[in-house]
């Protein structure tokens, strides 16, 4: 991964401190590799991730589609010219406006885990198509999401007859195994415990095609070896799906979030203030919990650099990082290990480009990150012959 342009900017003392620079060759190199590692795959992006419209229009422009989870995703998904057929929502809870609106829409299917909301879709977008969102595994992922959205097989078997009851149309079922998931068995068993349910579902006389694994990928192989690659999920994933989900007319449906735009996204933070207190040093920051990391609070550890040509030959310390509100949560990481750091120093977070500015407010009144685009957002045409 090609990271030199967008370090050279962090670096730079013209650019203002927070930002967020955004690599659009790196989110297209990433998207090709969604592409060759789950092939007959459909990407449709997790708006939620980065809602900026340019990675929207990028992942249009390259033919996939968008997963959604309200109205206001729905409306800026359809001004930046998706159609409704390039549109899901995976989001188990939606209210009756917004099902309406995408009713109007034909966005292509919406997701059900209770029967509350199969009523409710059947009376405000009748006739939709739906899939059962199963409760899986989530161990073993930096942020779990298991225990408030999903439901048991059986369960899922009930809610194909109800949706069928009230003239919907069921047509297969999705899991999410957890943001940033470091265990690629997590999805084989998922996708094991979806093949089971789907020769029951056909059994009972569904006709299914509909197979979504959800998000989940993780950002950052290239720095942490440890944290499977992509390729490594879909060899796996293929290979289960293959095994066990009927091939014919399926569409296979990949949620990334995180792992298409993860990666193509740094922050640079500047150092304002600096304190000893029980002992401990403490650094703080014009970026935190509130204007940027607020993945640290869900306790996502920062993987930050410090920016100094002379990094290599400082001392090691030990720091606590905070951000610059004056909320007492308002900590990004306890005791890490870093070069010596001084006040005006500026320190580079990896791998932001997702939940950055999407969770980021001006609490207190200091600034969420400018962004700056690098990059070529929409791909060129390829001519013949050049
Ligand atoms: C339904 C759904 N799909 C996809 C995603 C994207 O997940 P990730 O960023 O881990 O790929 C999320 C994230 O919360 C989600 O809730």
């Amino acid at each position: 991964m090609n990271t030199v342009r967008m370090d050279a900017l962090l670096r730079d003392p013209r650019t203002p401190t927070p930002t967020l620079v955004l690599d659009f060759d790196i989110i297209h190199q990433t998207y090709d590799r969604f592409i060759d590692a789950f092939p007959g795959g459909s990407i449709f992006y997790a708006v939620k991730a980065n809602a900026n419209s340019d990675v929207l229009r990028m992942v249009l422009a390259r033919g996939g589609g968008l997963e959604i989870a309200s109205f206001a995703e729905l409306e800026r998904s359809l001004e930046l010219g998706a159609s409704g057929e390039q549109i899901i929502c995976s989001n188990p809870i939606k209210n009756p406006h917004f099902l309406a609106q995408m009713h109007r829409a034909g966005v292509y299917a919406i997701v059900v885990d209770s029967t509350y909301e199969v009523e409710k879709v059947a009376q405000h977008a009748p006739g939709s198509r739906v899939y059962v969102r199963l409760a899986v595994d989530n161990n073993g992922s930096v942020l779990p999401l298991a225990g408030k959205f999903g439901v048991s097989g059986q369960e899922a078997l009930d809610l194909f007859d109800l949706a069928a009851a009230r003239g919907l149309e069921p047509i297969g079922l999705s899991f999410h195994v957890g943001s940033q998931c470091l265990q690629v068995q997590n999805y084989v068993n998922a996708i094991n415990a979806c093949a089971a349910i789907w020769g029951e579902a056909e059994q009972r006389g569904h006709k299914l095609h509909f197979l979504d694994i959800g998000g989940g990928f993780p950002a950052g192989h290239y720095r942490d070896a440890s944290i499977p690659q992509l390729e490594a999920i879909g060899t796996a994933v293929m290979k289960a799906v293959r095994g066990g989900i009927p091939q014919a007319g399926l569409m296979l449906i990949l949620e990334p979030g995180r792992g298409l735009v993860g990666e193509g996204g740094r922050l640079v933070s500047g150092v304002v203030g600096k304190a000893v207190r029980g002992g401990d040093e403490w650094l703080y920051l014009d970026a935190g919990v509130f204007n940027g990391l607020m993945e640290t609070f869900e306790g996502f550890p920062p993987v930050v650099q410090l920016l100094a040509s002379d990094a290599d030959d400082r001392p090691m310390r030990r720091y606590t990082l905070a951000g610059p509100t004056c909320d007492s949560c308002d900590v990004i990481a306890r005791q890490i290990e870093m070069p010596e750091t001084h006040i005006g120093d500026r320190l580079m977070f990896l791998d932001l480009g997702a939940y950055t500015n999407e969770y980021a407010v001006a609490f207190n009144g200091f600034p969420v990150p400018e962004v700056v685009k690098i990059g070529e957002i929409v791909p060129l045409p390829q001519v013949a012959g050049l």
